[in-house]
């Protein structure tokens, strides 16, 4: 067991989150200020003596994502000037993942640059939850630390489904619903999605029998649900009976919530990577909670023990 003391310190991303992470580790979150200055610069203080500690801060970079990693980036140089030990980010949501690569000439791949920024401003390790694309963890030179929400989902949906399908909603996501369909111990489906632009997608084939199935469509984000929503019309349009979605990350952005209302989705299951407004509540949505996971994850870092067997089938 590691000597240092565990400190748990949160941004303002997602307070709630790391409330409840808190209280599964029976600790307290680490007092600090985090605010701004008059013209908006953020401030940071550290209220807590962390000379050589085992600290652990929790921030998604969710909206406003550029807000988020700036008060991350100087919470971590506060912490570093102050000798914490090791510093730790337990980023829920990792903004900025998406564009991982270059898939038109003169784009960015800023997933790689957050991961220098973050290693930059202090990160010993990095904790993180589906990650939108698994090589992701290899933009880091530092360890990163890479867990699933797949548990809390499918031990929420195995009881209410018949004769259950998951569905990738492309093929992005078929290593995930590989994971549901082993644990659900079911077929699997997969939609060909053709993407228009940042908010419409269509889906234009579907491999795969899910005729007479619940079916549960499986993906890392639901931003606009330009890629949901035509997924589960095509499921219906081929037999499907009920139709969930387990979908970690809910961004929910631009027209998802009215998409969502008018689609076909019987239930869609996100967890609290992102903290939702009273915006998004809405009867077809249910957040399961992640803290669980984070807080046995953390438990097992701070003691250097295996997380991959947290996994295990
Ligand atoms: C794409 O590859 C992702 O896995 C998601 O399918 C996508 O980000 C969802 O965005 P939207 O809801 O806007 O289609």
């Amino acid at each position: 067991m590691d000597q240092r003391k565990l400190m748990l310190f949160t941004g303002s991303s997602n307070p709630a989150l790391a409330a409840a992470i808190a209280k599964e580790l029976g600790t307290n979150i680490a007092d600090a200020y985090i605010g701004n200055f008059s013209d908006g610069e953020t401030r940071v203080k550290i209220n807590e003596d962390v000379r050589g500690e085992d600290v652990f801060i929790v921030q998604s970079t969710s909206t406003p994502p550029n807000q988020h990693y700036m008060e991350l980036f100087i919470t971590m140089d506060a912490l570093k000037r102050a000798s914490a030990g090791r510093i730790t980010v337990v980023m829920p949501y990792f903004g900025y993942a998406r564009q991982d690569r270059k898939d038109q000439p003169r784009v960015p791949i800023s997933a790689k640059l957050m991961a220098n920024l973050l290693t930059s401003a202090g990160a010993d390790r990095v904790m993180t939850i589906d990650l939108h694309a698994h090589q992701i963890q290899g933009f880091f030179d530092i360890p990163c630390d890479h867990l699933y929400a797949v548990n809390v989902f499918v031990d929420y949906f195995k009881a209410k489904m018949n004769n259950p399908v998951v569905v990738a909603t492309d093929a992005g996501a078929v290593k995930m619903a590989h994971g549901y369909a082993k644990r659900l111990n079911c077929e699997m489906a997969v939609i060909d999605k053709r993407r228009v632009d940042d908010k419409n997608a269509v889906a234009t084939n579907l491999l795969g029998d899910v005729e007479g199935k619940d079916a549960i469509i499986v993906d890392d984000i639901i931003a606009t649900g330009g890629s949901l929503v035509p997924a589960s019309k095509m499921i219906k349009e081929h037999g499907a009976n009920k139709i969930y979605a387990a979908i970690t990350h809910g961004v929910l952005s631009g027209p998802a919530m009215e998409r969502i209302s008018e689609s076909l989705i019987d239930e869609l299951c996100i967890t609290d990577t992102i903290a939702q407004g009273t915006d998004k509540e809405h009867k077809k949505i249910k957040v399961l909670s992640i803290a669980p996971v984070l807080a046995e994850a953390i438990k097992r870092v701070h003691a250097a023990e295996s997380i991959s067997s947290l996994f295990n089938v």
